[in-house]
């Protein structure tokens, strides 16, 4: 299977199934305990139809919106992901390339392997850094201030990983920054030379930007469960949220929010925006579909805030979908992550292009030239 067989974001899954080691593929496949949000998070777009308008005049369509204050080509953000060095050698830097190319929103986490300042003076799209809070005080401050410092347009507090999800596979695999070689992975990681070969000598063993391992107080290999369960703050609450919203100042994101009561918080403390995640299924298993609490979270606060619909995003007309349900715009992480892994910086342009001609395909279909015209009548619950 090559790039050019890729037609859909299963498709390039597919592919980096083919290309990574298993426990490299397993991390950003993944999900946690049975993976039942995972499915769900997806399949909730099926829940509903779409009723087309036919004979509308449909020759110019407009793609694109504002999303916290910043245009946006297309009504979609490239989530915050860690470690994408780890999946291919171009890593970020391949992914804020793509999301300038389509003037999109790119999402850089607290656990990249490209430093804050290289993606802050990357391109003129808006650019959000996904802030954990962490144990260390120092070090939550320092990133706020390196992220004013590279001028990004938003921060985006994740609020779901109080601790961390219990990721069967990478339980199973021993997946942790850097790989820890167990016998079955060292083979996984053999098999897979071409990847190998780029991790070891040109990525020199990536590793997040901020130096975790230092913190920790240990240089061993760190899980991803281990970094959640021992280095964020578990006493986080609202008034820590203010806080660092106060602290940053500019653009504010919540993502991680899932009930109305949460979304009614965040207005309260001066949010701008809500993602509503349950972190890819990462998390809590168990958890609804972020698309089933877009109609509820919208009607109680849509005036107020923007409601972004996070996670399962997989076809051009999920993003419709989420669109006439309320939401201000749709998120996405795997959508990219496969394709990266794939393909690095062409994989993911070739993903982003794959999207945006389903959306504007479907756009027409729906017989809508813009995308405010995309309302709940335009939809029906089965
Ligand atoms: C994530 N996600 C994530 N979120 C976050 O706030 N900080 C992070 O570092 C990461 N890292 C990360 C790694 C991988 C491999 C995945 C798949 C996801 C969650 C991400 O931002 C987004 O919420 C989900 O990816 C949405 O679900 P989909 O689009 O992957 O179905």
């Amino acid at each position: 299977m090559r790039l050019s067989d890729c037609h859909n974001i299963a498709d390039f899954r597919r592919l980096a199934k083919q290309r990574l080691p298993w426990p490299v593929f397993d991390y950003i496949d993944g999900a946690a305990d049975d993976e039942l949000t995972k499915s769900r998070n997806t399949a909730a777009f099926d829940d509903v139809d779409l009723v087309p308008d036919v004979l509308a005049g449909v020759e110019t369509i407009d793609t694109s919106l504002t999303v916290m204050g910043r245009k946006s080509a297309l009504p979609l953000i490239l989530s915050p992901t860690a470690l994408q060095r780890v999946f291919h050698w171009q890593g970020e830097r391949a992914v804020a390339r793509a999301a300038e190319k389509f003037g999109l929103w790119f999402g850089i986490s607290s656990l990249a392997t490209v430093s804050i300042e290289e993606i802050g003076a990357m391109g003129n799209n808006p650019k959000m850094f996904q802030l954990y809070v962490h144990k260390d005080k120092e070090l939550n401050r320092s990133m706020i201030e390196r992220c004013k410092a590279a001028k990004f347009d938003a921060i985006a507090l994740t609020v779901d990983t109080i601790v961390g999800g219990k990721r069967e596979r990478c339980l199973r695999s021993g997946f942790s920054s850097p790989p820890r070689f167990t016998p079955s992975s060292l083979l996984s990681y053999t098999l897979k030379p071409r990847w190998a070969l780029d991790y070891v000598f040109r990525e020199k063993f990536a590793l997040p930007n901020l130096d975790t391992h230092v913190s920790a107080g240990t240089r061993e290999p760190v899980s991803i469960q281990r970094y959640f369960s021992e280095m964020l703050d578990q006493s986080m609450d609202w008034k820590m949220a203010a806080q660092i919203r106060e602290e940053w100042g500019g653009t504010f994101c919540l993502k991680g929010v899932m009930s109305v009561a949460d979304a009614r918080r965040a207005v309260e403390i001066g949010a701008d925006a809500i993602m509503i995640s349950n972190h890819g299924g990462r998390q809590l298993d168990g958890s609804r579909a972020p698309f089933d609490q877009v109609r509820e979270i919208v009607d109680a606060v849509g005036g107020e805030i923007e409601v972004i619909c996070d996670g399962g995003v997989r076809r051009g007309t999920h993003v419709l979908k989420a669109l006439a349900s309320g939401a201000t715009c749709a998120s996405g992480g795997r959508l990219y992550l496969y394709a990266l892994a794939a393909a690095g910086q062409q994989g993911v342009e070739r993903a982003i292009t794959i999207l945006k001609e389903e959306i504007e395909r479907d756009m027409k279909l729906m017989g809508v030239t813009s995308v405010d015209q995309l309302t709940r009548d335009r939809m029906r619950w089965r």
